[in-house]
């Protein structure tokens, strides 16, 4: 593809619960118009001359609906002739706003275009739009049930055969790799403290997920978080959750509740940009591009075990970039649940330690809408910090999806 990303930036993410966290107070579209704003600032662009404002947002009600995207530019006091508009890919949202981008660009229709995402989970965490999983449609969930993301999450682990040791040593993973990277600046270069924006005041710096005292031995004492969902009575015919997830999947034999607080990822408040610019963009303005975006993929994948198309978007993007598994330096497989990472990987043949280097969602937090948005530019800080060249940034997503970006350094 043609298409150059400029620059990335994204809040640090703040640990939510519901009213709570270092972030809860902003209104969503003024923590989006924040984002918005550092691009200008570090790019020198004329924001006049922005064809698009694509934002990724999973819960668009309230606060985060009434298209998030063009109030967030009205909020960030730019010319009101710039466009907006909101898009919801699940967990994908981020990254699919960067695909839109990249195609705008690449087709010659558009020249400069923002990609972003944003959740504020403190307000509105998993399913707050009231559809869950399927709208509710009866006639559909007779062909495909589809179980809760975390019941999805301990089928994929019992039928890969990961046992809970494997889980928990990723959960851990993610946290010591998250911890070196904070303490290393690693984040730095994509990074702006949020603000209020009535005193101006610092509300948070640096992520506030990551736990650097998180051992094994605690990791092993954490209760299974879905077992109580597995049980929950919601079949036609009164079975439980676990038991569709079964009619689906007999072979399992039984859900083994795997996944904790420790191997799933945080529920967080964030916002991510990225600024995309097309070749006759950057001649014209004398821009360099830090990456150019070789290839974007989006794939469905089954609805029942939900997150496991990673590998199959992956694999698109490979394929489209002209690429092999090889030939990625870096990979960013969006810690969803631990069992996520390690299926890619193994489906894959990924060698672990090209993988979430500097950790994941598991550790760092991870607001739906914005987390693509934010894996772009750790993906692009990291292959410049080790002067390497290319990147793979993929996200599962509810519904059975997955959407992948090949970046390449430029
Ligand atoms: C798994 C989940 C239900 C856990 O929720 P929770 O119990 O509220 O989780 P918390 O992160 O608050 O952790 C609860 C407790 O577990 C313990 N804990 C969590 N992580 C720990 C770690 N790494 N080390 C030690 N203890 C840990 C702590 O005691 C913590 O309590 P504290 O914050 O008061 O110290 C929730 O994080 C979740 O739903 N995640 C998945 C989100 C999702 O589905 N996203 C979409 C992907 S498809």
């Amino acid at each position: 593809m043609d298409a150059y990303i400029v620059d990335a930036v994204r809040t640090p993410r703040a640990r939510a619960k519901p009213g709570k966290g270092a972030l809860s107070g902003l209104h969503p579209q003024e923590l989006m118009a924040q984002t918005l704003k550092q691009l200008p600032l570090r790019t020198g662009i004329d924001v006049a001359e922005v064809d698009d404002v694509v934002v990724g947002v999973v819960s668009q009600i309230e606060a985060q609906g009434a298209n998030l995207a063009r109030n967030a530019v009205l909020a960030a006091g730019w010319p009101i002739g710039i466009p907006g508009f909101s898009l919801n890919r699940f967990c994908g949202s981020g990254l699919q706003s960067l695909s839109l981008a990249a195609m705008g660009v690449a087709s010659g229709a558009q020249h400069l275009v923002i990609a972003g995402g944003v959740e504020q989970m403190s307000r509105y965490g998993l399913n707050a739009d009231g559809g869950g999983t399927d709208g509710g449609n009866v006639d559909l969930r007779e062909r495909f049930f589809q179980v809760p993301q975390g019941i999805s999450s301990d089928l994929i682990a019992t039928l890969e055969g990961f046992t809970r040791q494997e889980l928990d040593a990723w959960g851990l993973r993610s946290q010591q790799h998250a911890v070196l990277a904070q303490k290393e600046g690693r984040f730095a270069r994509s990074l702006f403290p949020v603000k209020n924006p009535h005193t101006g005041e610092v509300l948070l710096a640096a992520d506030d997920s990551p736990r650097a005292d998180t051992t094994a031995e605690k990791l092993a004492a954490l209760a299974p978080s879905f077992v109580q969902l597995g049980a929950r009575v919601e079949g036609p015919g009164g079975e439980t959750l676990d038991a569709l997830a079964l009619r689906a999947y007999p072979r399992a034999g039984a859900v083994r509740h795997l996944h904790t607080a420790g191997t799933a990822s945080g529920i967080a408040d964030g916002a991510g940009a990225v600024l995309v610019a097309s070749r006759e963009y950057l001649r014209a303005h004398g821009l360099k591009a830090r990456a150019r975006v070789r290839s974007v993929a989006a794939v469905g994948s089954d609805p029942v075990l939900m997150l496991t198309g990673p590998a199959l978007a992956a694999r698109k993007a490979l394929d489209a970039a002209g690429l092999t598994t090889r030939d990625i330096d870096l990979w960013e497989i969006n810690e969803a649940f631990a069992a996520v990472v390690l299926q890619t990987a193994r489906a894959l043949e990924l060698d672990l330690d090209r993988v979430n280097v500097n950790g994941g969602a598991i550790a760092l937090g991870h607001p739906l809408g914005a987390t693509g948005s934010i894996l772009v530019g750790t993906a692009l800080d990291e292959l410049e910090r080790r002067g390497q060249s290319l990147a793979l940034v993929t996200l599962c997503t509810s519904g059975g999806q997955a959407v992948a970006a090949v970046l390449e350094r430029h």
